[in-house]
């Protein structure tokens, strides 16, 4: 009796692919977790800096171990001679996510990087969370015309991110808002990008590798490249009573409205419902609240029509934005904070290494005669 035929999940949809310590995702009852601790907890209480620790080690660090890793990635944050004249070269109009993603290929060139577990892999992922933001910074102040970038390895995390991209000091709340944001970004279980790391990783490609694949796996519009679109819209609507006629039509034209929706999440995800809140107090802080009225509407229509729920990329360009920071620099922030992640992801499988390689169901023809090409139509 002929074998029945696989049941084909596309796109992977709820396919349990491999154990992981890292994260947990309760999509129904939208909780987030980090190595046991609830993103809530973490997004109120953490700096990135410790959730990087998290990721890495499987621990929050102590305060010792928290000033050294701080330290570590301070002196981090220079990046060879070489790599600076390369990212120099490129076009100004090239976009910020494929200057990354050239960028981290390239550093790889000037310096080892690492294809199994142990100390030098984590010191891996430690200059690569260190690097990515003085590559951005790098390129930003070059388009933009500003000051070339120094370490500044006494500020933080955040701080820096702000300091190496608008050539400035972040307020409290700006470098608090922008901490967060990376807490929340930092890691997702296997999302798209997280999966391209692990499936690169798992055949013992080196781990510059396996994020140069995240990367470019980051930079699609259903993935990381949502938040920059969902702008945009809040753009195009320009005033909170335009929100609902203009997604109704958008809908009508059976759009995808960006920043809502989610393979796993059937309620809101968590991480939305902490960055509004940021949305909130910066628009407050700054004196302009539309961003924050405009979503706030075009949430309460999308959840009307169709019943979905936001994703945290509908409000993180509504928190960078007040704070001067340009839209194609937001999906490259997502990088900046997801590095840490993709890089215990990539530890993990160095960990416990099993090659991924899942099969196709083969729909095409078999046994076709072969045709010479002076008989071929
Ligand atoms: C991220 O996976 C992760 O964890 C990712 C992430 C992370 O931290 O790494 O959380 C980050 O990528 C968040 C998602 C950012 N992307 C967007 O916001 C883009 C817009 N969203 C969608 O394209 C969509 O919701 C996905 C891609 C996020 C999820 O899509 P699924 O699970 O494949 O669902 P689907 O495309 O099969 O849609 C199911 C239905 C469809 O309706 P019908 O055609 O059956 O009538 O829901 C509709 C879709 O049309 N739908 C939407 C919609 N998302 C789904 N309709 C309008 N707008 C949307 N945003």
């Amino acid at each position: 009796m002929a074998e029945p035929a696989p049941r084909v999940q596309r796109g992977l949809e709820e396919v349990v692919a491999l154990e992981s310590r890292i994260c947990f995702i309760d999509g129904k009852l939208g909780r987030l977790i980090y190595r046991g601790y609830d993103i809530r907890d973490l997004a109120a209480n953490a700096t990135f800096e410790e959730v990087a620790h998290l990721l890495w080690y499987g621990r929050l660090p102590n305060a010792k171990e928290l000033a050294e890793l701080r330290a570590r990635l301070g002196a981090l944050r220079t990046l060879p001679d070489g790599l600076v004249r390369l990212i120099d070269s490129l076009p100004t109009d090239a976009s910020p996510m494929d200057v990354l993603r050239t960028a981290v290929s390239a550093l790889a060139l000037f310096e080892p990087t690492e294809t199994k577990p142990g100390a030098g892999a984590i010191a891996g992922a430690e200059r690569l969370t260190a690097a990515l933001p003085t590559i951005l910074g790098l390129f930003q102040r070059r388009r933009a015309g500003l000051p070339k970038l120094a370490p500044r390895p006494e500020l933080s995390a955040a701080a820096y991110l702000l300091y190496a991209l608008l050539n400035r000091d972040a307020s409290t709340l700006e470098e608090r808002a922008l901490d967060v944001a990376l807490i929340l970004h930092a890691d997702h279980e296997l999302n798209a990008s997280t999966f391209a790391a692990r499936v690169t990783a798992s055949t013992l490609s080196d781990l510059y590798s396996s994020v140069t694949s995240a990367i470019g796996a980051l930079k699609g519009p259903l993935h990381g490249g949502a938040n920059e679109r969902a702008i945009e819209l809040a753009d195009q609507i320009g005033s909170p009573d335009r929100a609902e006629a203009i997604v109704k039509e958008k809908l009508a034209r059976h759009e995808r409205i960006m920043g809502f929706g989610h393979r796993v999440y059937k309620v809101e995800d968590p991480r939305a419902t902490i960055l509004r809140e940021w949305s909130r107090q910066i628009g407050e802080a700054k004196g302009d609240l539309r961003y924050y009225q405009i979503l706030e509407q075009v949430r309460q229509v999308v959840h009307r029509e169709k019943g979905l729920y936001a994703n945290l990329d509908l409000y993180s360009g509504s928190v960078y934005t007040p704070i001067g920071i340009p839209k194609d620099l937001f999906t490259p922030i997502f990088a900046v904070s997801r590095v840490a992640g993709w890089t215990a992801h990539i530890l993990e499988e160095y960990e416990d290494l099993r090659l991924i390689r899942p099969t196709a169901q083969y729909i095409g023809p078999l046994d076709l005669p072969w045709v010479p090409i002076a008989k071929r139509s």
